[in-house]
């Protein structure tokens, strides 16, 4: 079980969807926070809304306004959390974007671009919080990944594909750490309703009936997930179930999702 109260903890993705809910459900557990965004109006506005609901002391609270995939945005979030916290425990890696869209006509900037988002940049930073957390001999790194991260989804190419890269990632330094005191968790949520989906992909949801969760109800799964010590989660159910299916027959959904396809793909943007 994980104390959150005595956390310092740096969350990315903060001004989004599912990070507000986070910062304010973090916040809760009397810990320090890091929120990393990239509009320093959000970020304030966010800080502003946080405080009115909760009253929170400001030396509890920093806000770090950078781009993750920049090298020198990554070194300003540690060089933050160590002038105000002297260090951090706890790394969640929620930043993401994602496309709704033929693999074939997304470009080549943009199919980057989520690479350097969703994978490249949480590895980048695990690496950076990495030499402190191990000679603490403390530390967590959550990556939030997706059901998609588990299920190959038609017209997410490049999203599902970066997801299940962030899922290996997590795997492979979970054993690589294991002998370690840090911990590694990769935690799926399915669909959402932030603003990461277009209207195009909530038109897709209502017809192919897909759930989507309301992101404070994720952000209490997440939460829990983390005080828990999860290694690996996926939330919501029958997708946590379809994750073990496609998994071990993955022939039986590529028939099962032939039709549901085919829906899709007359929404995609
Ligand atoms: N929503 C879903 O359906 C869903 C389902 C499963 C998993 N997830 C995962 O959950 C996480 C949060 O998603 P969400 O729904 O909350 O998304 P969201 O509302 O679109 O928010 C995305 C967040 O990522 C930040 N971000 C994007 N690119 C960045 C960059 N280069 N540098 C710094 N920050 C960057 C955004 O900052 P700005 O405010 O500056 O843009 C924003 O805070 C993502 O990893 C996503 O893949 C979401």
């Amino acid at each position: 079980m994980t104390m959150l109260s005595e956390e310092r903890i740096i969350l990315t993705g903060a001004t989004g969807g599912i990070g507000k809910e986070l910062a304010r459900q973090l916040l809760n557990q009397g810990c320090k926070l890091g929120l990393v965004g990239r509009s320093m109006e959000k970020l304030e506005q966010l800080f502003a809304h946080l405080n009115a609901e909760l009253n929170v002391d400001t030396n509890r609270v920093i806000l770090i306004c950078v781009d993750i995939t920049n090298k020198t945005g990554r070194q300003m979030i540690i060089d933050k959390m160590e002038k105000n916290f002297y260090g951090y425990d706890l790394l969640i890696n929620a930043a993401g974007i994602m496309d709704f869209s033929s693999f074939m006509n997304q470009t080549d900037e943009r199919i980057e671009a989520v690479f350097e988002t969703n994978v490249i940049a949480p590895m980048l930073l695990c690496k950076k919080v990495l030499p402190y957390m191990i000679s603490q001999k403390k530390g967590h790194i959550v990556n939030i990944g997706s059901i998609f991260g588990s299920i190959g989804f038609a017209w997410f190419t490049s999203y599902s594909s970066s997801k299940f890269a962030l899922r290996g990632f997590s795997q492979a330094l979970r054993r690589e750490l294991a002998e370690t005191c840090v911990k590694v968790s990769y935690i799926a949520p399915r669909a959402v309703k932030t603003s990461l989906n277009s209207s195009a992909v909530y038109n897709m949801a209502k017809q192919v009936k897909m759930n989507m969760d309301q992101p404070e109800l994720v952000a209490t799964w997440i939460v829990d997930s983390i005080i828990k010590d999860h290694k690996e989660k996926y939330l919501g159910f029958p997708e946590s179930l379809f994750v073990r299916i496609n998994a071990i027959l993955p022939g039986i959904v590529d028939i099962a999702t032939r039709s549901q396809n085919k829906i899709a793909q007359k929404f995609i943007e």
